[in-house]
Formats: C-alpha cells, sequence, structure tokens
C-alpha cells in the first residue's frame, strides 16, 4: 500500500525515539509538539480525514473535537485514567477507547509509597531547612515525624493500586482499611484488608491513600466535610486525579491545622499555578503528576496504547477497552 493510502493518525504529543515504533508501515502520523496541552493546530486541521487519535491524558477528546472526526475509528490513551475523553460522546459515535492499565500499577504504588513516606518523614521542610541553613546542630525535637508501623492507611479505591499500594504497607507493618464502591471479602483476606464505610475509613486512619478513577461521584469527595472527619495528625496522599479533591479547602485544613500533612501527584489544575496557596505551605509536598514516570513503565504505557491504536485501525477489538459496548451495536 502507498503510503497516501495508510490511514492517518494524530498523536497529539511528540515521543521520545522508539515509543511508537510499532505503528510504523501501519499508518500516516502527524504529530503534536513535545509539550502540547491541546490539540496543535495542525492537527486540528486534518481532523476530518484523521482514523485514529493517540493523546495523552492532559488533552481533552471532547465533543468539539470527535465532531470534526467523522472518519474515525479509534481513540487510544496513553494513560490508565480516561476522564480527558468524552466516553459518552464516543459510545454514541461507536468509537472504542483504549487506556493502558496494568503495566503503570507498582511505578504509581511505588510513588505513592515515596510521598506517603516523605510526608510522614517531613522531607521537603528538613531538606529545605538543611539547604538554607537551618540545620544548626542534631536536635533531639527536631523535625519529628510520624512511624509506619502500627499506623492504619486508608485506601479509597482498591482496584490494581490500590491493592499494589496495601502491599508495600503490609511489608511496613501498617493495618489496612479500604473503601471501595464494591466490598469484596476475597481483598479482605488476601491482604488482611478491613472494608470500612467511607466516613469510618476518614475519621480512623493515620494515613489516607487516594486511588479512585476521576468521576461524577469522585469528583470532590474529599472536601470540607471530609477533610474535617480526618485526625488532625493525619496525612493525605493524591496519585489519583486532581480534582478529587476540594484544593481550596485542603489549603485551609493544612494551614489551620485539621490534618497534619498532605502529599499530592495529582492537582487540580494541572499545572498548578506557582501562586496557588498550596505551595506555600511546608507541610504539603507536590509532585508534578509523575506517579507513571519510569523509563519502563511509560515505554510500556506507550506499547500498549499503540496496541490498542493498531487493533482499532484494522477493526479488531481493543487489548483494553473503556467502552465495550461498542461492539455490541
Ligand atoms: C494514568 O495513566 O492515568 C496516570 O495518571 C499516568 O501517570
Amino acid at each position: 500500500m502507498s503510503e497516501m493510502n495508510l490511514p492517518l493518525v494524530l498523536v497529539t504529543h511528540t515521543l521520545p525515539e522508539g515509543w511508537l515504533s510499532s505503528l510504523d508501515g501501519h499508518c500516516r502520523m502527524i504529530v503534536g509538539p513535545v509539550d502540547a496541552i491541546r490539540f496543535a493546530p495542525e492537527l486540528l486541521e486534518n481532523l476530518p480525514e484523521a482514523v485514529g487519535i493517540f493523546t495523552l491524558l492532559s488533552i481533552p477528546v471532547n465533543e468539539t473535537i470527535l465532531s470534526q472526526a467523522p472518519n474515525l475509528r479509534v481513540v487510544s490513551n496513553m494513560a490508565v485514567g480516561f476522564d480527558n475523553i468524552d466516553l459518552a460522546a464516543c459510545t454514541r459515535r461507536g468509537i472504542p477507547v483504549g487506556n493502558t492499565p496494568g503495566v503503570l500499577t507498582e511505578g504509581t504504588a511505588d510513588l505513592t509509597f515515596a510521598l506517603l513516606l516523605a510526608a510522614a518523614r517531613r522531607l521537603l521542610e528538613a531538606s529545605q531547612d538543611a539547604r538554607e541553613g537551618r540545620w544548626t546542630t542534631w536536635s533531639p525535637a527536631g523535625w519529628l515525624g510520624a512511624d509506619l508501623r502500627g499506623a492504619s492507611l486508608g485506601i479509597i479505591g482498591m482496584g490494581k493500586i490500590g491493592k499494589a499500594v496495601a502491599r508495600r504497607a503490609t511489608a511496613f507493618g501498617m493495618d489496612i482499611f479500604f473503601t471501595d464502591a464494591i466490598p469484596c471479602l476475597e481483598i479482605e483476606n488476601d491482604l488482611g484488608a478491613t472494608c470500612l464505610p467511607l466516613d469510618d475509613l476518614l475519621a480512623r486512619c493515620d494515613f489516607i491513600s487516594l486511588h479512585t478513577p476521576l468521576s461524577t461521584q469522585t469528583r470532590g469527595m474529599i472536601d470540607e466535610k471530609a477533610l474535617r472527619r480526618m485526625k488532625p495528625t493525619a496525612i493525605l496522599i493524591n496519585t489519583a486525579r486532581g480534582p478529587i479533591i476540594d484544593m481550596q479547602a485542603l489549603a485551609r485544613a493544612l494551614r489551620e491545622g485539621w490534618i497534619r500533612a498532605a502529599a499530592l501527584d495529582v492537582t487540580d489544575p494541572e499545572p498548578l499555578p506557582r501562586d496557588h496557596p498550596l505551595f506555600s505551605l511546608p507541610n504539603c509536598l507536590i509532585t508534578p503528576h509523575i506517579g507513571s514516570a519510569t523509563w519502563n513503565t511509560r515505554r510500556r504505557m506507550a506499547e500498549l496504547a499503540c496496541q490498542n491504536l493498531l487493533a482499532g485501525l484494522q477493526g479488531r477489538h481493543l487489548v483494553h477497552c473503556v467502552n465495550p459496548e461498542v461492539y455490541q451495536k
């Protein structure tokens, strides 16, 4: 087949060399800039001809985009989360949407634990103090933090990543509690974790870690009321999606001592503006959505997203499809 007859795929961002090589020979690609925050003009111009879209979690694929792409047969998101995509609009058009579950589970659980430990032991403050001359002696009561052994960890959302976090917590001697849309006896038995209603978990746990997808049910779930239910010593970790937490309420909670600390890999919005109040708080550690940022994990996410895209171009079922109902039509 000549190059011009191959289906057109719009790739919203430039990815590292070789990450899309499995697509070579199967499609023509128009690729957006490395730091894209929306569809680049050249991609927008070519939407009418596009058969596939390869995108990242930071780019909305909404009605405006879809209505300009009448030939679209697949949207492949290089992420496990897919809240950037108007799923209902894709489903209405019979367009399968692919995501990349599994391959980022351990990497994200590792980062969750890195944040949990960093917040427990006040690494942000301690490191800044060391660099800025406030480390004057070994101080018996300086930079005291929280123990993990014997502490309770509340996991909100016991999917793959939540379970991987629970396994790490077990190794640290923590008591594990969880809440999930479907309480599951098997999880309790396998992980020695106890299922609790959300309000009880918030009130009881020393550490609370979020692992739910962003949905209409979870948006704003950690609001003022939820934060006020937590212990004044509680530490909140979010490696899921920023809008699950009400950021204004969190800033007040941290400033006024309703809870002790937070560590966030995800914020609302992303990136968080530099003058956001959370950046001025020593008890709030913020990283730039790097849960899956290891070479192996990101490479495997790209490979899986390519597999989904190719399947869609070729009319096969996607390896991981988040709206499988499109196949029942
Ligand atoms: C995802 O894949 O949804 C993660 O947030 C990426 O780190």
